[in-house]
């Protein structure tokens, strides 16, 4: 049954219609214990969601659309295997991936939680290894530059999270992402590699990934006139769930890092996928990441709807996005460390929401998956930010707010704090006429420096940006997107979308190359590839 046949849906309707009009600002004043109601710890980490167009009876109202949409069932379906990837017939376990408390978890009737610990394991082994330099290249030389092959869930999860964790990079490795398959994405990465001292991580779920396969091809070829063919098994590892494509790729499955079609592409940052962050931080950091995901995997499996970080984010967006028919969202982390959170977030969300169709199969009568878009602070507020204050449309955001600097140089931080916490309150207060005319600004002015307000925000603090408050922050969207595909009746964890273009990127690749000019395509595409074999001659 959609999500608009619910009873809870019409409730909603109705309550939407009764309060749209009402405004944070006066929410605010009516009510000074809105923070204390509006807000949720976890140990250190602290969401803020009282600066949302809610009023006392939004979330019970919420939590039983969420309660008609069975979503107890779904988080438990999802935690004890079931295959809730319906349209792959998979089962969704990432959660078994940072399970740190070992509590069995069975596929088919298997435990599969000795075969995560193994190759944690396994990675841990390779990993000091690695760091500690008693891995050799092929002349002996110790290894200086990791070299991360992947796109998608393959790259941005790896890419996001060794950048986020920068700082708690001990070592003297040098990292590099290659994922595009555009040549200048290699040739700039791999111009200050030496092949002798250069390790590459061909990560790849199904390694069968066009632009994934044809890099790690040149990467080979690259390291082969360097060092010949006998290099290869000191320079290439594999991270994959495909034993066959690998060891057909020339990897001795000996250096495959293994994973499972249980774990999603864009969830797959806690498994193998991950060596990358573990070689940058360290077992002992990535261990702490994947126990901030455990305490936040926990927290969302056992704690009440109204007390729960994820499902509370979750109903919000499904607030905004189906009763206000806000189409975006910001994610706004004030700390550069976080500068590839937003390209990561964008693919969670919108490859697994992104979604016409509903589990019958049906066209959605209702808007789902929303549209994403980000940038650290204070970069933001100097480009996109004037949009969101005093533009038409409504962008829900969300202020990742780190409290303690990993760099405290000078005054940088506070004033870094000073914005992050200035935006929030400037979004949901905005600025009156009467204000204005108070301070004298010229009448003609006027509805030029007026600022609506009324701009939803949610607030996630943190002491710092540690490994531990990194895993609690990205498995808090995770199961946040969990929440809204329940709601949304769409299954969250396939991805037919990206089929279509690869499909046609292969017919006109062959195009490319015949004589004759294409013309079986519709007349624009045709005169595109004609155009391009001409200049091409
Ligand atoms: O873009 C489609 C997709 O299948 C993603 O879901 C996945 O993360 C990416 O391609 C890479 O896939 P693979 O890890 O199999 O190379």
């Amino acid at each position: 049954m959609s999500l608009t046949s619910k009873k809870a849906y019409s409730a909603l309707q109705k309550h939407f219609s009764e309060t749209v009009s009402l405004h944070m600002r006066d929410l605010f004043k009516a009510d000074t214990n809105r923070f204390n109601k509006f807000s949720l710890k976890l140990d250190d980490f602290l969401l803020d969601y009282s600066k949302n167009r809610i009023v006392d009876n939004t979330l019970p109202l919420l939590i039983n659309l969420a309660n008609e949409c069975n979503l107890k069932k779904m988080i438990n379906a999802m935690f004890s295997g079931r295959c809730i990837n319906f349209t792959e017939n998979r089962p969704v376990l990432h959660v078994a991936l940072r399970n740190r408390s070992n509590t069995p978890i069975y596929v088919d009737g298997t435990n599969i939680m000795p075969q995560v610990n193994h190759v944690l394991e396994k990675m841990h082994f390779f990993t000091d290894q690695v760091r500690s330099g008693s891995w050799k290249g092929a002349t002996g030389k110790k290894i200086t530059d990791i070299v991360n092959i992947g796109i998608g869930g393959s790259d941005l999860g790896p890419f996001m999270a060794t950048e986020a964790l920068k700082k708690y990079t001990t070592n003297q490795l040098n990292f590099h992402f290659i994922s595009n398959i555009d040549g200048s994405d290699i040739f700039e990465k791999l111009k200050n590699c030496s092949p002798e001292t250069t390790l590459f991580l061909i990560a790849s779920k199904t390694f069968t990934t066009q632009e994934t396969m044809v890099n790690a091809q040149t990467a080979r070829d690259w390291l082969i006139n360097a060092l010949g063919s006998k290099a290869v098994p000191y320079h290439f590892v594999a991270l994959s769930t495909n034993k066959d494509e690998v060891k057909k790729f020339g990897i001795n499955p000996k250096n495959m890092f293994e994973f499972w079609n249980f774990i999603g592409g864009r969830y797959s940052m806690w498994s193998a996928v991950g060596l990358s962050i573990m070689l940058a931080v360290g077992y002992d950091a990535f261990i702490s990441m994947l126990e901030g995901a455990h305490e936040m995997d926990t927290h969302f499996k056992n704690a009440p709807f109204d007390k729960n970080m994820p499902v509370i984010l979750g109903l919000l967006g499904i607030w905004y996005h189906v009763f206000y028919q806000a189409e975006t969202y910001a994610v706004l982390p004030y700390d550069a460390y976080l500068h590839r959170l937003p390209a990561y977030l964008q693919q969670l969300d919108m490859e697994s929401n992104g979604k016409r169709n509903i589990k019958d199969g049906s066209v959605s009568s209702y808007p789902t998956g929303p549209i994403l878009f980000g940038e650290p602070g204070t970069n933001g507020q100097h480009s996109f930010y004037q949009l969101i204050h005093q533009g038409t449309h409504l962008i829900p955001c969300d202020f990742i707010i780190p409290i303690h600097s990993l760099n405290p140089i000078g005054n940088h931080q506070d004033i870094l704090l000073a914005n992050a916490l200035a935006q929030p309150e400037a979004l949901m207060r905005g600025k009156t006429v009467k204000e204005l005319k108070k301070e004298g600004v010229p009448k003609k002015l006027i509805p030029f420096k007026t600022f609506p307000g009324n701009h939803p925000t949610n607030s996630i603090l943190m002491t710092k940006l540690t490994p531990k408050n990194l895993g609690r922050l990205i498995a808090l969207y995770e199961h946040k997107v969990f929440v809204m595909g329940v709601l949304l009746n769409i299954d969250s964890f396939d991805q037919w979308g990206v089929e279509l273009g690869k499909v046609l990127a292969k017919q006109i690749l062959s195009q490319l190359h015949d004589t004759e000019n294409a013309t079986t395509h519709d007349c624009s595409t045709n005169a595109l590839i004609n155009y391009v074999k001409e200049f091409r001659k």
